[in-house]
């Protein structure tokens, strides 16, 4: 790490009255929550997916609601109870302060699908998950059904095998199955009304901030799927601001860059303590 990027990147956040966060799954690791950085990610945190040889881009189709829905919903039926039982981690809190501070506060751009940002209290109108949510179901048939909250989940899945017990969460209009509203891969069914209007809130603040001092702070966004760091370079590079990227294996940027080759919560907590 370059002598002082965290002094940098404290001074450029205590300035600024406006922030961008930009989050991906490394923003989860330090709250317990596994990424899926290659096959060996993927597998570690899911062992019967290599016993299936099947990878997170295989697996993340929305064709085995049909063709195989115990292990769809095994799969993500996991994924949404791990989600709901995981505490966020104190970088969440830390961050919204800072936020609080500034005049046109916050906006969070992740490709996470947890929800844990609403969790900890960033508003609704705040917040665009580029991939969807694992909190919202949608109907597989696209009946007309707009997309529902799903809170609680009563399914049973066998760890061992990944698969999950019927009834299978089903569409409250024609009970047809139910298929989490997040972006898979191939996949065209996907219905984005939520992240759509999440957009119009992004557009909206974007403009609202123009002449404003914004700092772009992004956290554990890889490289396989871009989405969050493309975003969070055009932002730095449109507005002339500072770019702040933590991630301890993928820190790499342009010249301007403050790079903080640190794990998410750590480098929040070590900025924190400079914060005055
Ligand atoms: N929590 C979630 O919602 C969640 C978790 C996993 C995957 N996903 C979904 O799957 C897609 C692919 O995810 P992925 O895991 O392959 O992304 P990825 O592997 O591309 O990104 C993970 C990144 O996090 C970094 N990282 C690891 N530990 C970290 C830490 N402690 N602090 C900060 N950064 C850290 C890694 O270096 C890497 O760059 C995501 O875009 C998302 O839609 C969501
Ligand atoms: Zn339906």
């Amino acid at each position: 790490m370059s002598e002082g990027a965290l002094n940098q990147a404290t001074e450029a956040i205590r300035k600024a009255d406006a922030m961008l966060i930009g989050a991906g799954a490394g923003f989860g690791v330090d709250s317990g929550l596994p990424d899926f950085r290659g096959d060996e990610g993927f597998w570690k945190a899911y062992p019967p997916m290599e016993k299936l040889g099947i990878s997170f881009e295989e697996m993340a189709n929305p064709r085995w609601f049909e063709d195989d829905p115990s292990l769809a919903w095994g799969f993500y039926g996991h994924r949404h109870q791990l989600y709901r039982n995981t505490i966020p981690h104190p970088g969440f809190a830390m961050i919204r302060r800072w936020a609080e501070s500034m005049k046109q506060g916050a906006f969070v751009y992740t490709s996470n699908v947890d929800g844990h940002f609403q969790r900890m209290g960033f508003g609704q109108n705040r917040i665009l998950e580029c991939h969807g949510s694992l909190n919202y179901f949608q109907c597989l048939d696209r009946c007309g059904q707009e997309v529902w909250r799903q809170d609680n989940l009563d399914l049973s899945v066998d760890e061992g095998t990944l698969r999950a017990s019927t009834p299978f969460p089903a569409c409250p209009s024609c009970g047809s199955i139910a298929r989490p509203n997040i972006l898979m891969f191939g996949d065209w069914g996907w219905d984005s009304f939520r992240t759509e209007e999440q957009r119009g809130h992004f557009m909206d603040w974007v403009q609202n901030t123009r002449n404003c001092r914004t700092v772009t702070v992004e956290i554990g966004a890889g490289v396989t799927i871009p989405s969050v760091r493309n975003i969070c370079e055009q932002l730095a590079d449109e507005t002339k601001g500072t770019l702040i990227r933590i991630n301890p294996r993928d820190p790499q940027g342009t010249a301007n860059t403050i790079s903080i080759p640190l794990g998410g919560l750590e480098a929040l907590r070590q900025i924190n303590e400079l914060m005055p």
